[in-house]
């Protein structure tokens, strides 16, 4: 993008928004890119040197879940070492703007959304933070601090497997339900580092369009989301999300 195209898609974006009643946003690892969060399918990815079914995969559990919590907590441990960067910070600033007409549907694990302060924060694939007991079915908040590789449950001594959804399960209902509804009823959706290659949270894009919502692509590039899109801001979030906070004042 020129610095001309670039300027002339941010006060699109923004005159959608400062019109707009009800905003949304779907985010995805670019998000935290920039906090030092590998994304998921970059050549350098946090996939690499992983099978994906061998770590995120019911099937990787039943096999060898001593693996599984070595990767999850090696995960773990990467973002206990980072902090919520300007992009996460901007999405705060903006929900203060509609409070509680706005809600933040993210595919992240890493909790850093709501370590930068936003509210109403729907993490559909889970969170690295949280366990979630076999036996009782607890779902505990733990923080990052480190679990070794057979924790056990704190109430019934269960053994705890990460609160995450992997692949070839489903979302959670009542969270996947919020989700849809803030996709249905937004009048703007902004779709933020992420591929759109997953679903369903990809769904939810083309489900706010057909609802008449714009759509905005923050991203380093076009993405799957991108055919769905009214404007694109073409550059790193933590970059564009400021610059567009700083024209809705
Ligand atoms: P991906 O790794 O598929 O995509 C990351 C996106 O972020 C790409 O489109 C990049 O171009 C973009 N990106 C990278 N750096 C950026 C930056 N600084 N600013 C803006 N954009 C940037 O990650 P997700 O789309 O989040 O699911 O992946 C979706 C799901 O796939 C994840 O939640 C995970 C994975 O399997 C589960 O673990 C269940």
């Amino acid at each position: 993008m020129t610095e001309d195209e670039l300027e002339a898609a941010l006060e699109r974006a923004a005159r959608w928004l400062r019109g707009c009643e009800r905003a949304c946003v779907l985010s995805g690892a670019g998000v935290s890119a920039e906090s030092g969060v590998p994304t998921f399918r970059a050549s350098d990815g946090l996939w690499e040197g992983h099978r994906i079914e061998d770590v995120a995969s019911p099937d990787g559990w039943d096999r060898n879940p001593a693996l599984v919590w070595n990767f999850y907590n090696a995960r773990r441990a990467n973002v206990a070492t980072v902090k919520p960067n300007p992009g996460h910070h901007a999405l705060v600033a903006m929900e203060q703007r509609w409070v509680d007409r706005f809600t933040l549907v993210t595919q992240n694990v890493d909790g850093l959304h709501l370590e930068a302060g936003s509210k109403n924060v729907l993490e559909i694939h889970g969170s690295l933070r949280q366990t979630r007991c076999l036996t009782c079915g607890a779902v505990t908040n733990r923080g990052l601090e480190p679990l070794g590789d057979a924790p056990e449950c704190p109430q019934c001594n269960g053994r705890l497997r990460p609160h995450i959804v992997w692949f070839g399960e489903g979302l959670d209902d009542d969270i996947w339900m919020a989700a849809m509804e803030a996709a249905d009823r937004c009048d703007a959706l902004l779709v933020v580092g992420t591929s759109a290659v997953v679903h369903p949270a990809a769904s939810l894009v083309p489900i706010a369009r057909r609802k008449g919502a714009t759509v905005i692509e923050v991203n380093l590039t076009r993405t799957e989301a991108s055919a769905y899109a009214d404007v694109g801001l073409y550059g790193p979030s933590g970059v564009m999300l400021p610059k567009l906070v700083e024209r809705l004042a």
